[in-house]
């Protein structure tokens, strides 16, 4: 299932504020319809943010009426930063538009070209995507035993990718290679990615998927109910993983029980040149936690608290799974120097 397609200056996708109960086919036609459907995260999930930030520069290219290449790469930097001011945590999303800015400029084409080539870079950077989850896959695949009950926060499936997704994309290549596993979903509140989402793919693929609530978690993992945790990253520090609000207290209380818990993720995703106290930790708007989907569920007019990802320290996470293979712990010190990342 490809998540997202350029088409002759139209991006298709599916709005997965809609699923899984509709299936709506977006076809986005501007920047500010892909700003759009970004910001009210009709697309989400830190690798397709990526391709979607990067198809937003494409469409830009594609519509622009400006004569000169001059005013061309100021009217691209000015899309970059409608996108930029989207949503702010998900890395991925800043190193696409910074990939294609540093590209055309750094290659001194004419003008026709350099529009050419922000397409095909975007088509690039949504091609290797699909490639880097593929091998996060089967490098994944390996740390999964026949009969393992694998924990899963959050979305991180085909839909939060251009295809295969990461921590589905482990589950996918161990279910591929007929290793009898089954999946447990956290629901994930406010926004029910778990839910919505994650079990939407796994039932379509026909894996083994229970649903629970967010605060059964630690429950099952004491129980000893699941024996791994996979989940997907928007953020990889030098000194933490940044993911859904969560993945924190899941990785604490894994780590207590000694459940490994992994963390799959492209390079696209790693930014080891900050620290976690220099990331902007999105929060959304109170409607999510006031409210269960439109239905309003508490007192109105109470304070309310809403970020949307959380700060996981290196020392809860068993390994991380990239599409170069897998760091453990005992890797994580050379691991922060790996330049090659990015
Ligand atoms: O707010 P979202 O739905 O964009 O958050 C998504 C996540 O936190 C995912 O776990 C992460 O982006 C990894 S997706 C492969």
């Amino acid at each position: 299932m490809r998540t997202i397609e350029w088409n002759e200056g139209i991006v298709t996708t599916i709005d997965q504020t809609k699923l899984p109960h509709e299936e709506i086919i977006l076809k986005i036609r501007t920047l500010n319809e892909m700003a759009e459907a970004i910001r009210n995260m009709r697309v989400r999930g830190a690798p397709l943010l990526g391709a979607s930030a990067a198809y937003g520069l494409a469409l830009t290219a594609f519509n622009s009426r400006v004569t000169s290449k001059e005013e061309f790469i100021k009217e691209l930097k000015s899309s970059a930063q409608t996108l930029k001011a989207t949503r702010p945590t998900a890395v991925n999303l800043f190193w696409a538009l910074d990939r294609i800015l540093k590209k055309i400029q750094a290659l001194n084409k004419s003008f026709s070209e350099t529009k050419q080539m922000v397409i095909q870079e975007a088509q690039k950077i949504a091609d290797e995507d699909a490639k880097a989850n593929r091998a996060i896959g089967k490098h994944g695949a390996e740390l999964i035993d026949d009969g393992d009950i694998i924990l899963t926060h959050c979305n991180a499936g085909a839909l939060a990718t251009v295809e295969y997704g990461t921590a589905l994309g482990v589950i996918r290549a161990a279910w591929e290679q007929g290793k009898k596993i089954q999946v447990i979903a956290t629901e994930t509140r406010p926004l029910l990615q778990g839910a919505r989402l994650t079990v939407y793919e796994l039932k379509r693929d026909g894996i083994p998927v229970k649903l629970i609530t967010d605060n059964m978690a630690g429950f099952i993992i004491q129980k000893k109910i699941i024996n791994k945790v996979v989940v997907g990253a928007d953020r990889i520090v030098q000194d933490a993983i940044i993911n859904k609000i969560g993945t924190f207290s899941l990785a604490v209380i894994a780590n207590e029980f000694g459940v490994p818990f992994y963390v799959a993720a492209p390079k696209s995703t790693f930014d080891l040149s900050k620290e976690s106290k220099e990331i902007v930790i999105e929060e959304r708007k109170r409607e999510e936690v006031t409210h269960f989907g439109s239905q309003p569920v508490a007192v109105s007019g109470v304070e309310v608290y809403n970020p949307a990802f959380d700060i996981t320290p290196y020392k809860y996470v068993s390994g991380i799974i990239h599409e170069d293979g897998v760091f453990f712990k005992k890797d994580f010190r050379t691991f922060r120097n790996y330049n090659s990342a990015r």
